[in-house]
């Protein structure tokens, strides 16, 4: 009996996260009306060799996440060797069955609203392909965290944070207790510290929300698909899409801060994304799910980039 509620709840909360994010969709500015997800459910099932509209978006989905090798260029709508090649990789990345076709599974999940940063982080030119293709393979077999060359020195393991100008979603307390509760997520596990800057001082963390375009040359995308991101050290800025339905306790329809913040600050610390779905650093959250604690694969990553 319990099992089976669970899978029925599980598969409401996916429908019912679907059919909002469409619904919100058709209230965006024309631009954005095609969106992720209505295209995608357009393109289940479309072959190797056919053409069809939204197959070059599908390519940039792809691309921005790094399923593409670095230098590739994105012209056709066709269905191409270079398209069936990124689905597998992608399939791969998140073990799917790797079959290289637009079949259910694949543009289900890739309808999961998730973080802005990509997966598959500097991936190598089409010309050189095999070597670092089967050191990624190895390493994804051991372990399931990522990170790359980024992190803070030992005289920054105090970090200072504040809340910078941008798009008012949450009055100061709210914003002051969800990220003091997600940064204590890291606190426990590492040496590090984090601090609210004193007014008017520099910090070395910046968290805001902000709506589309926003100067860093990564524009957030209105409603779903894309919730966050935040840049590798030294950097420190965290971004929210200040245009998702937020919570610190959320209802079905809305995303849940704290898991959301908990995930960004794992990338200001310098964790990439992590296939194991259990991990906070998975890259992609059903809405209305709370998601606050690290798991061991993200204890695991963190004390491998930052061995005491
Ligand atoms: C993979 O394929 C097998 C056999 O066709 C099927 O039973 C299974 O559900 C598929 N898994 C996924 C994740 O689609
Ligand atoms: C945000 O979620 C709340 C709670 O479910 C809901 O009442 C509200 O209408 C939603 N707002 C938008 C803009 O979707
Ligand atoms: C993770 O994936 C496994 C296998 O596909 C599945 O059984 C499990 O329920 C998933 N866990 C979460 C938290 O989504
Ligand atoms: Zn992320
Ligand atoms: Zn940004």
């Amino acid at each position: 009996m319990a099992p089976k509620l669970s899978h029925l709840l599980l598969a409401i909360l996916v429908i019912f996260s679907i059919q909002t994010f469409e619904g919100r969709a058709r209230t965006l500015k024309p631009e954005h009306r095609q969106s992720l997800s209505s295209f995608l459910q357009k393109l289940e099932g479309v072959q190797k060799g056919q053409a069809a509209e939204g197959l070059l978006d599908l390519k940039k989905y792809l691309k921005k996440f790094g399923y593409y090798p670095s230098d590739a260029t994105l012209t056709s709508s066709d269905f191409d060797d270079h398209l069936e090649l990124a689905l597998r990789a992608y399939q791969k990345y998140f073990r799917l069955n790797v079959t290289g076709k637009l079949d259910s599974s694949t543009t289900q999940l890739m309808m999961i609203p998730r973080c802005g940063v990509p997966d598959i982080i500097n991936p190598p030119p089409a010309t050189e392909p095999t070597s670092t293709d089967s050191k990624n393979k190895k390493f994804h077999m051991v372990a399931h965290y990522a990170f790359g060359s980024k992190k803070w020195p030992p005289s920054k393991y105090a970090l200072t944070y504040k809340f910078g100008p941008g798009v008012h979603v949450f009055d100061l307390k709210t914003l002051r207790s969800v990220c003091a509760d997600a940064f204590q997520k890291w606190a426990e596990v590492t040496s590090f510290t984090f601090k609210e800057a004193t007014d008017g001082a520099s910090a070395d963390l910046v968290i805001a929300f902000y709506s589309g375009d926003h100067g860093d040359g990564d524009p957030f995308d209105g409603p779903g698909k894309i919730l966050a991101h935040a840049f590798f050290p030294q950097d420190g800025r965290l971004h929210y899409d200040a245009d998702e339905n937020w919570s610190t306790d959320p209802a079905m329809d809305q995303y849940d801060l704290e898991s959301v913040s908990v995930h960004e600050i794992g990338h200001l610390l310098g964790l990439q994304h992590s296939n194991n779905n259990e991990s906070i650093m998975y890259p992609s959250i059903h809405i209305g799910r709370k998601k606050r604690d690290l798991a061991q694969d993200d204890i695991d990553g963190i004390h491998a980039l930052y061995p005491n």
